[in-house]
Order: C-alpha cells, then sequence, then structure tokens
C-alpha cells in the first residue's frame, strides 16, 4: 500500500522544518516555484484526479479552474481545517503530527492560484493544534518560505491561521468566509459561488485539509502518477479517520479501492470487531452519510465486493449505498442501538444548525424530540412515519447541506433498521437497558 501523507508519520521530528526537510519536505515548493508556471500545477492537480477531501468528492483541478480572475482583484485561498463532522479525525492528526505538510501545499496552492494572503481557518477547540501550526509558520517565515520573495522567486505570500468559535456550521464553506470576516457564521446563498465572489467578496477557492496537502505530492510526482494510483475515478490516497467498535481504531492512510472487508478486519487496518462481536452498521463518512447495514456495506445489493472508493461506496444510491464523504468510519457492533446513536447525531444536528432556514431549525428539532420518545418508551408506530416526513421536508430545501446531514441518518436509519424502531415501541425497557451509542460533541470520538 502506497503512503504519501503519512509516509513519513513514525519520523522522529517530523513535525520541525529541519526534519521535514530531511525527508523531501518543501521539494515541491522548489520545484513549482523554479520549474512551473501557475498554470501548469492546476493543471497537474487536473490530470491527477484528485477530489476534494472534505466530504462532497468535487474535482480539486476544476474547482481551480472556474476561479476567477479578474485584473486587479485579490485572490484568496482558505484552507478548511474545521473539521467538526462527527466521526471525522484526520485533519487534525495531519496537522499536529506533519504540520509543514499542509503549509507547503498552502504555498504551492496559493501560487497555482495567486493568491497573496491565505488562510487556514481552524475549528476553535483544536487550539492545541493552532499553536503547533503557529510554530511552524513561523519557522516557515524564518526560512524564507513565506513571506516576500519567496526561495528568490519573486512569489510573496502571507499565511495567516484564523481559529473559528467551534460552530459545526462554520465548515460549510461560505459560513466559514462569513465568520472569517468576522461575521456570525451563516451559509451564503448560491450562487454567486466562492470562485466568484468569497472572500471579501473577491474570487475564493476553499479546499480542506488534506486536499491540500496531497498537492504537493502531486507536483513532485506528476499528476499521471497520482492518478495511477487507485480506482477509475477515485484516485490516490485517502486518509480514513476510523473510529467505534473495532480493534485498531485510529486514522489510516489508503490507496481508494481497498475491499472494505480487507480494511474492517485486516490487522493492518481496523483489525475486526472488538471483542470478535458481529458487524451490526457501518456509517462509512462521517455522521452526515447515510448508514448501511454490516452486509450491505461489505457487499453491494448486486453482491459485487464493495471498495472504499466514492463510487463503490454510493453504489445503489440511497436504496443500498452511502457516500465516502470525509473518510469518518463508524463502526458498530450487533451490540449497538441505531435507534439511540440517531437521537444523539440528531441531538448534535439540532444544536448545530445555524437556524437560518425554517426547515432545519424546526425540523432537527422536531426529529430530536421524536426520536426522543424511543427513549422515553412513549413512541407509537406512526412516529416512524412522522419522522420520515419530517426528514423528506428537509432534504434539498434549505440554503446550505446542514439539512441533508440531518436528513440522511434518519432516511437511512428508518429504511435499513425499520424492525429495530417497531421492536422499541413494542418493547420500550429494551432502549432503556441500551449501553451502546455513539457520543457526539466530544474530541475523543469514541462508541461506549
Ligand atoms: C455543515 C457542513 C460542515 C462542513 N464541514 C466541513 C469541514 O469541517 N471540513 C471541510 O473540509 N469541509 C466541510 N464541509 C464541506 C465544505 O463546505 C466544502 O465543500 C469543502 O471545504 C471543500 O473542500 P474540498 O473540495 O477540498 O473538499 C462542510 C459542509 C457542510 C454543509
Amino acid at each position: 500500500m502506497k503512503r504519501l501523507l503519512l509516509q513519513h508519520i513514525d519520523v522522529p521530528g517530523i513535525d520541525t522544518l529541519s526534519v521535514y526537510r530531511e525527508h523531501g519536505g518543501y521539494k515541491a515548493l522548489e520545484k513549482a516555484l523554479k520549474d512551473m508556471k501557475p498554470d501548469d500545477i492546476t493543471e497537474e492537480v487536473k490530470k491527477s484526479g484528485l477530489r476534494g477531501r472534505g466530504g462532497a468528492g468535487f474535482p480539486t483541478g476544476l474547482k481551480w479552474s472556474f476561479l476567477a480572475k479578474p485584473e486587479g482583484v485579490e485572490r484568496y485561498l482558505v484552507c478548511n481545517a474545521d473539521e467538526s463532522e462527527p466521526g471525522t479525525f484526520k485533519d487534525r492528526f495531519l496537522m499536529s503530527k506533519i504540520p509543514h505538510a499542509l503549509i507547503e501545499g498552502m504555498i504551492v496552492s496559493s501560487f497555482a492560484l495567486g493568491a497573496k494572503t491565505s488562510y487556514i481557518y481552524i475549528r476553535g477547540e483544536l487550539l492545541y493544534v493552532y499553536h503547533i501550526l503557529e510554530k511552524a509558520i513561523a519557522e516557515a517565515y524564518d526560512a524564507g518560505l513565506l513571506g516576500k520573495n519567496i526561495m528568490g522567486s519573486g512569489y510573496s505570500l502571507d499565511l495567516y491561521v484564523h481559529p473559528g468559535g467551534g460552530a459545526y456550521i462554520c465548515g460549510e464553506e461560505t459560513a466559514l468566509i462569513e465568520s472569517l470576516e468576522g461575521k456570525r457564521g451563516n451559509p451564503r446563498i448560491k450562487p454567486p459561488f466562492p470562485a466568484v465572489k468569497g472572500l471579501w467578496q473577491s474570487p475564493t477557492v476553499v479546499n480542506n485539509v488534506e486536499t491540500i496537502s496531497a498537492v504537493p505530492h502531486i507536483v513532485n510526482m506528476g499528476g499521471d502518477a497520482y492518478a495511477a494510483i487507485g480506482v477509475g475515478k477515485s484516485t490516490g490516497t485517502k486518509l480514513i479517520s476510523a473510529c467505534g467498535h473495532i480493534k485498531k481504531p485510529g486514522v489510516y492512510e489508503i490507496e481508494l479501492g481497498l475491499p472494505v472487508e480487507e480494511f474492517l478486519f485486516s490487522d493492518e487496518y481496523c483489525g475486526g470487531i472488538r471483542n470478535d462481536k458481529k458487524l451490526k452498521a457501518v456509517v462509512a463518512g462521517g455522521s452526515s452519510v447515510p448508514i448501511l447495514p454490516g452486509e450491505l456495506f461489505l457487499k453491494t445489493a448486486n453482491g459485487e465486493p464493495r471498495l472504499m472508493s466514492y463510487e463503490s461506496l454510493s453504489d445503489g444510491g440511497f436504496a443500498t449505498g452511502t457516500m465516502l464523504g470525509s473518510g469518518g468510519f463508524i463502526v458498530m457492533d450487533e451490540d449497538t442501538s441505531v435507534v439511540k446513536n440517531l437521537w444523539n447525531f440528531t441531538r448534535f444536528y439540532h444544536h448545530e444548525s445555524c437556524g437560518q432556514c425554517s426547515p432545519c431549525r424546526e425540523g432537527t428539532g422536531w426529529m430530536e424530540k421524536v426520536l426522543h420518545k424511543f427513549l422515553e418508551g412513549h413512541a407509537n408506530m406512526n412516529d416512524i412515519d412522522l419522522l420520515w416526513d419530517i426528514q423528506s421536508k428537509i432534504e434539498g430545501k434549505t440554503i446550505c447541506p446542514l439539512g441533508e446531514a440531518a436528513s440522511w441518518p434518519v432516511a437511512s436509519a428508518i429504511r435499513h433498521f425499520r424492525s429495530e424502531f417497531e421492536d422499541y415501541v413494542k418493547n420500550p425497557q429494551k432502549i432503556k437497558d441500551v449501553k451502546h451509542y455513539y457520543r457526539v460533541n466530544n474530541l475523543d470520538p469514541v462508541i461506549n
């Protein structure tokens, strides 16, 4: 298995500039500034097939090519390091272990986009990572890798880290931009998209930490070589944060296309289900994506082995598939209550809804209340249909996709685990005895 982002993760001192450079760090920047034009870099990123690692999987090179470039108008690159999706903890890992990987990516990408000022917007609670980044950025300035006339190339860049207030909604790119401008983090109506009117109404690219950190590797190895890793349109490597009832929770770098079964059961990765219990369900891409029962997760509806790729995980649409999302892999064993877990996710979305759109503001609260009836043993069979009805009135009816993020877990839980809801209606005591569910609003992602 090829490792790019985490190749040197175990090297002592890899968080420092000197050790990072000893292991090939800032070679891509040198190559970009000395041998390449900005558009050449965008071309290589396009060839690489790199897709945004923040969740939506949009092709990065294409996004960059949409950036408006009017003469005399500033452009910005903003790195989305908000990482608040329950189950996703890869970006903080990468930034804290190898901060220069992101900083080099920011400089190379800013050069490609013609940005003179760039920002890393980091989740407020990740203060320890903020300090690590600040230290690394200071090292880069001292070494002439940031600031004026980088490596004598004539290109200058200032890079700032901006901590947010710890709101999940500020991970949505336009809410993030509002927050960066000092306002309340409410998503903007699109169009205009950030590529045309973003930060300070100027053309802006927003990319995830992992996306930007992949760019130096693409510059070093070339877009074609990067595209040769992976499968189909899922090229390159992907960080997966794996948690829940597995023997070896952690952050793993996989080549896209790895069979799901191998990822879940081999000792190289998750090591199988804790206490050798049976697999019940998996949420593959962070709390927002549809939950799948174990059997549908391992094999598609056609009986094909499921792969860790954008296409394979979504095979069958939402009827029988899910999404790779941000790679937040939450595994639940046979003792887990999907309903109680869902109530907890829904509580999170209700708490984090910015309140701007009524369907999301009200609907997430209603869903939480109805789910709470199941927990209290007061639910009846009609409540299952009521839940379905509420979620269907949120999806697609809000300014930003937080509405979908709240509806999809509810819809998929009813679709695949209706009998569990029914069982709790008939046997209310059962849910009161449940101990296993995923705790959100917690920086240590575990299932208890
Ligand atoms: C509610 C919500 C929260 C999000 N949180 C994050 C996040 O923490 N990090 C992230 O990279 N993208 C997040 N996104 C996706 C961003 O809006 C955006 O698509 C992404 O930063 C683009 O980067 P990429 O193309 O490199 O993936 C979120 C989206 C929504 C709707």
